[in-house]
């Protein structure tokens, strides 16, 4: 990550659409369970609202979006339900990136993908590679991901390449190892399914990223549902440590995204 785009070593730009917006995807289950259907369902229908939110991401300008899909606590799920989930994966890997692709869409897939079985890491590698020009929009999937890990293997990484400046390391040696380095912070994060809590998503990048929850399931999660999001977003206020008079002397805020 770029200094001027740490949001704690530099003010970042503000616009009234966030250009990076980041979400967990949360409440599948639920989705199901009240239909009386499997939880695999839910995952399914799931699937349905990534494409509906892609779509609306790009309509609305974001110029980067990421979505958790796996947890690196998912494994404690039940087996059958993780084997689906590792399934749905590969399906969604082979029926949609040429649909993704045709639309400019730039697909990365962050996380440990040592557990994963090979033929799904060959399916991730060429989706990264086949549309690694593309620019219209970058979605990141975070699958096998932990806010945790990420910070280690970006520690571990940094500390075996620069050993002689161990105890001396700052934010910026540190950042360019994480997995997002090279995209802005995300300006808004997204909760979907009612729980208040990150569940070790992308610790440290949401140092100053503006939260929203929502009751709705994701499976429910359309473009209306988006651009109220959104909205809310633009209520905020993003001091950045800064007083709410010092914002007022700035110039106004304008659409970065669009820019
Ligand atoms: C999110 O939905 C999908 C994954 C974690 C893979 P859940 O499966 O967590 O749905 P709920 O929270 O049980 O409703
Ligand atoms: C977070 O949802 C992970 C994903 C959406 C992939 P969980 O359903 O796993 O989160 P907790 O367990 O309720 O915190
Ligand atoms: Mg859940």
């Amino acid at each position: 990550m770029a200094i001027e785009s740490s949001s704690t070593q530099a003010i970042p730009e503000v616009g009234d659409t966030p250009r990076h917006v980041a979400i967990i995807m949360d409440g599948n289950g639920r989705w199901a369970k009240r239909r009386f259907l499997p939880r695999i369902a839910g995952h399914k229908q799931g699937l349905e609202a990534v494409r509906n939110v892609v779509r609306a991401c790009i309509d609305c300008g974001v110029q980067c979006l990421t979505l958790f899909a796996f947890s690196s606590e998912n494994w404690r799920r039940p087996k059958d339900e993780v084997k689906f989930l590792m399934q749905l994966f590969m399906y969604a890997l082979e029926e949609e990136v040429s649909r993704l692709h045709q639309n400019g869409i730039r697909l990365r897939i962050i996380g440990d993908r040592s557990p994963f079985d090979p033929k799904l890491v060959r399916l991730m590698v060429e989706a990264e590679e086949k549309t690694k020009l593309n620019q219209i929009l970058t979605v990141n999937i975070a699958a096998n991901y932990g806010g945790r890990w990420d910070i280690l293997q970006a520690l571990n990484r940094l500390s075996h390449e620069q050993p002689d400046k161990a105890g001396r390391y700052e934010e910026s040696d540190l950042a360019p190892y994480l997995s997002l380095h090279d995209t802005p912070e995300p300006d808004l994060f997204i909760r979907t399914g009612g729980e208040k809590r990150v569940s070790n998503f992308l610790l440290w990048q949401l140092a100053y990223t503006e939260l929203y929850f929502t009751d709705t399931l994701w499976p429910d999660f359309d473009s209306p549902a988006l651009n109220a999001a959104f909205e809310s977003y633009r209520q905020r206020e993003r001091r950045f440590g800064r007083t709410s008079e010092q914002l007022q002397l700035e110039t106004p805020r304008r659409d970065v995204a669009g820019a």
